[in-house]
């Protein structure tokens, strides 16, 4: 099957022209302001989308207000975030906010935090956004159709003292299937052996909802860049050539700067990176991050002026950004929980619980479309994974028993990774991070990952698998803070 989109990714790629990318990315932004008093609208919609870039064709999308990306919600940290929501589709739909600490009334998680927003209905999601970052939205409801269909936006909160650079963009990076007639390829989605594998994976990359993009760049110019995965399940392997780069943050939250001296960055599912980028070639140079998962697709392109240089050099000193504050964690004694993942293809998976019986791997996925479990149960249980005391320190070991890669995302909490088993520490040093609070942590095939976090946000979690073919076929479950 893969086969098969390969080829066609690379001739839809070639057939088109595609790598030459000319076009100025457009970055639509909401700024709220602390003054405004009346709420954004975001309306989920069906549209048409330009993905394969200007002039080459409509596709038709599901999207918020009719751009893929949504609107980009700029906040400064610890404002309110206040946005009315209208669904305008057919299905019932939802928002996820993705990656922040919130109220847990406005996490979008239909059937654990609220009930889905019908056609033609609205609701109100109202939060503090309480760290500084990069974050995301997309739909908690049949997401692994919503989201395919484009239903994905930014949301940036920004630190209340900004960090000295000459750029800051963000940039959503999306993996489509694609047929010839550049229409999403859709008799596959939601098929099961789709669910059974790696996800769905596509033949099509853009960047903000375009095959690719380019900026103008001095020598000697600093850049923020912020680079988010809104794939339903490929994981991104991104290379930067032709300036120097380090990271300063991982989804959302700063870690001690960081010299990406492989060039290389893993993006799973779900999760961002913030890099700061050095223009330190000279004038004429040109800049690339191309993802190289397949083949190299140049994604976006710096152009450095043919004469101009920066007036004021500030390159390589490292940027630190302020702390988020997140409760430190207790290891002295913490609550122990396991989490062990079966199933899926070349899973040796015979059976498994829904909603307390338990059914062969036949009857599961006949009856229920299921594939894969967490400790023995598919699909979201009645009861919760646990429930921790508000403020003790959860330590949560996953095992990782199937042929294929995860990508674990906790809900309303960042966690850190303490410990990590692997059969190839070579390949897991380029995606793990250790001691860096994520929500989103990518586990290799055969790893054993213990991972540490305060519950301290008090309501029902979801933690799932964000290849989220994964999580609709089985690798869902949730825990509680009271
Ligand atoms: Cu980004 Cu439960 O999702
Ligand atoms: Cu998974």
């Amino acid at each position: 099957m893969n086969k098969q989109y390969n080829l066609s990714r690379r001739q839809i790629l070639k057939g088109l022209g595609l790598t030459a990318t000319t076009c100025i990315l457009p970055i639509n932004s909401y700024a709220i302001g602390a003054e405004s008093e009346s709420p954004v609208l975001v309306e989920a919609v069906s549209g048409q989308s330009e993905l394969l870039g200007k002039g080459l064709g409509q596709t038709a999308v599901w999207s918020y207000n009719g751009m893929v990306p949504g609107p980009v919600i700029r906040v400064k940290q610890n404002q309110d975030v206040h946005v009315r929501f209208k669904n305008s589709l057919k299905q019932p739909s939802t928002i996820h906010w993705h990656g922040v600490r919130i109220d847990n009334k406005m996490d979008g998680v239909v059937g654990l935090t609220q009930d889905a927003v019908l056609p033609g209905k609205e609701f109100a999601y109202k939060f503090k956004a309480p760290d500084a970052g990069t974050y995301w939205y997309h739909p908690h409801n049949k997401t692994w159709e919503q989201l395919a269909r484009g239903m994905y936006g930014l949301l940036i909160v920004d630190e209340e003292k900004p960090i000295a650079v000459d750029h800051d963009i963000a940039l959503a990076l999306d993996d489509w299937q694609l047929k010839r007639n550049g229409q999403l390829e859709t008799e596959s989605m939601g098929q099961i052996g789709e669910w059974a594998h790696g996800g769905r994976t596509g033949n099509v990359l853009t960047v903000n909802g375009k095959p690719g993009g380019s900026v103008q760049v001095k020598s000697g110019d600093r850049t923020r860049v912020r680079l988010c995965n809104t794939a339903n399940s490929r994981i991104l392997s991104l290379h930067v050539q032709g300036c120097s780069a380090q990271t300063i943050a991982l989804d959302g939250q700063p870690v001690a700067p960081k010299k990406l001296d492989s060039g290389v960055v893993i993006l799973a599912p779900a999760q961002r990176v913030d890099l700061i980028l050095d223009f330190d070639k000279d004038p004429g140079s040109r800049a690339v991050i191309s993802e190289v998962s397949e083949i190299r697709v140049p994604l976006m392109n710096f152009i450095y002026d043919e004469k101009q240089k920066s007036i004021a050099p500030k390159l390589n000193a490292p940027i630190i950004l302020s702390d988020n504050g997140l409760a430190k964690m207790d290891l002295s004694n913490p609550l122990k929980v396991t989490l062990d993942m079966t199933g899926g293809a070349m899973g040796r998976m015979e059976k498994a619980r829904v909603n307390g019986k338990e059914l062969s791997i036949d009857e599961l996925v006949r009856k229920h479309k299921m594939v894969w479990a967490f400790n023995g149960n598919a699909g979201m249980p009645e009861k919760p994974l646990f429930s921790a005391k508000r403020g003790q320190t959860v330590e949560l070991t996953i095992l990782n028993n199937t042929a294929w890669p995860h990508a674990m995302h906790i809900h309303g909490h960042h966690m850190q990774e303490i410990e990590r088993k692997s059969r190839s520490p070579e390949r897991s040093a380029l995606f793990a991070a250790p001691n860096t609070w994520r929500d989103t942590i990518l586990m290799d095939t055969a790893e054993t990952v213990k991972v540490a976090f305060v519950a301290d946000n008090p309501g029902k979690w979801a933690f799932h698998c964000h290849m989220i073919e994964h999580q609709a076929g089985g690798m869902m479950t949730w825990f509680e803070v009271v």
